[in-house]
């Protein structure tokens, strides 16, 4: 057993942080050999059952000054854009066509994959993120590397590859009946092996004819628990065009409805151009959405309304979308969801609290994923994926921390002011 005694943030059911000072975090084996969380709380109620338990066995880790806080979970980015990030295009359709494109061309190369798949997955780490839903690229290749680059750090990682057979280009766009049967041979490979699952991936309604949507709903029904992941109604240019190319459909959520792909487990990135049917179809059919702030800023895509998707009991997490998003670091997400909150909460003249952004990006996201109680918080049974946090890394933080009257006003400090400086250690569940 392992009993660390610091900070500890993690998170109650209804949302709400919970945060001991003087905490305590035990973890230990499960009977599958993986490590997850036995005791999480104060270390005064705590300590003295589980190191008298424990007797010598425990190695007690003491990190004064520390936070301990759920590893964070990166609802929607694509690993193959890790170099794609600071490309400017009036939108997100020439972003696509002049730098997206013809750089995931790329990624038919094993070998090339292989080495920004490392990369990728040391950034993640290195931000504290320890999931995430990504989109690799339409080469069954470049599922393979993120894959083996995850599992090298055993860490719970989501993937597919990327289904675009028309309005591509040559290099990305794939061939329909090939694309299904790859996505297929890739869940038997992938989904279920160690912490790692599968993604079917249809690209966004337009680089998909209605036949690889089809089957691609038809894989999604046959493998119920494995994830989905596309693009709906991020930009308006976009939205015309879905309406030209589907002229039968009620809106452009509706066309992944038409196609069986809205259910559980299935997660849309954006979601801002939805009207009210659309947001009662993601409640009723729980499919999330990945809020992506610092994507729609960069790629001047619009606002999320979060009053609107809380009225309508959406789920929702924080996603980095890199490379349109500008940064691995979930301080920067959710710094710029803060931002665009004050859009949708303007009549109430504030935006969301530091304690629910800490939640989308953490137990909120894993919700979304359907991994409540799997991973993003560190109550008892929880995998132990979990980040030591540095509240005072920087001269500023150190100041806002000592002035920090109330748990808001830590969080706040590190949210608004916080990046991968804060993230002083990365923990991924061990494995006997
Ligand atoms: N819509 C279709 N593909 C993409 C992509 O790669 N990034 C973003 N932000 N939106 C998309
Ligand atoms: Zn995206």
């Amino acid at each position: 057993m392992h009993i660390y005694r610091s900070s500890l943030l993690r998170f109650a059911d209804d949302g709400r942080a919970m945060y001991d000072e003087d905490g305590l975090l035990a973890t230990a084996p499960g009977d599958d050999g993986r490590e997850r969380v036995v005791a999480a709380g104060g270390w005064q109620a705590l300590s003295p059952q589980l190191l008298g338990q424990a007797g010598g066995e425990a190695v007690v880790h003491h990190l004064p000054g520390r936070i301990i806080a759920p590893g964070f979970v990166d609802l929607h980015i694509h690993y193959p854009q890790t170099d794609v990030i600071g490309a400017p295009a009036p939108g997100l359709l020439p972003w696509l066509e002049n730098y997206t494109f013809p750089h995931e061309s790329r990624f038919h190369d094993r070998a090339y994959a292989d080495g920004v798949a490392d990369f990728f997955m040391d950034e993640l780490l290195r931000n504290g993120v320890t999931t995430a839903l990504a989109f690799a690229t339409s080469h069954p290749a470049s599922v393979d590397a993120i894959m083996t680059a995850a599992q090298q750090r055993r860490m719970r990682m989501i993937a597919g590859k990327v289904l675009q057979d028309r309005n591509s280009p040559d290099g990305v766009r794939d061939d329909t009946e090939q694309s299904l049967v790859d996505t297929e041979t890739l869940i038997q490979r992938w989904h279920g092996t160690d912490r790692l699952g599968y993604a079917i991936t249809p690209r966004f309604a337009p680089t998909s004819t209605p036949a690889q949507l089809r089957g691609a709903g038809e894989l999604a029904a046959r493998y119920s628990d494995v994830w989905i992941q596309s693009h709906v109604a991020e930009n308006l240019d976009e939205v015309a065009w879905v309406k030209e190319l589907f002229p039968a459909a009620r809106s452009y959520l509706a066309v992944y409805d038409d196609f069986g792909l809205m259910r559980e487990r299935a997660v849309y990135a954006h979601s801002i151009w939805l009207d009210e049917t659309d947001r009662q179809l993601m409640h009723r059919t729980k499919a999330a959405a990945a809020v992506s702030p610092t994507s729609n800023l960069f790629l001047a895509s619009g606002y999320f309304d979060y009053l609107k998707a809380d009225e309508a009991q959406m789920l929702y997490g924080l996603a980095s979308d890199v490379g349109g998003g500008m940064s691995f670091s979930p301080f920067r997400t959710m710094q710029a969801a803060y931002v665009v909150g004050r859009e949708s909460h303007a009549k109430e003249g504030q935006s969301l609290s530091p304690q629910h952004l800490w939640w989308q990006h953490t137990a909120g996201a894993a919700r979304a994923l359907g991994l409540q109680g799997v991973i993003g918080n560190l109550q008892p049974g929880c995998e132990a994926d979990f980040v030591v946090i540095n509240p005072r890394a920087t001269p500023l933080l150190a100041r806002k921390a000592e002035q920090a009257r109330n748990l808001d006003e830590l969080l706040f400090g590190m949210v608004i002011l916080g990046d991968d400086r804060l993230i002083e250690q990365t923990h991924i569940a061990q494995q006997v």
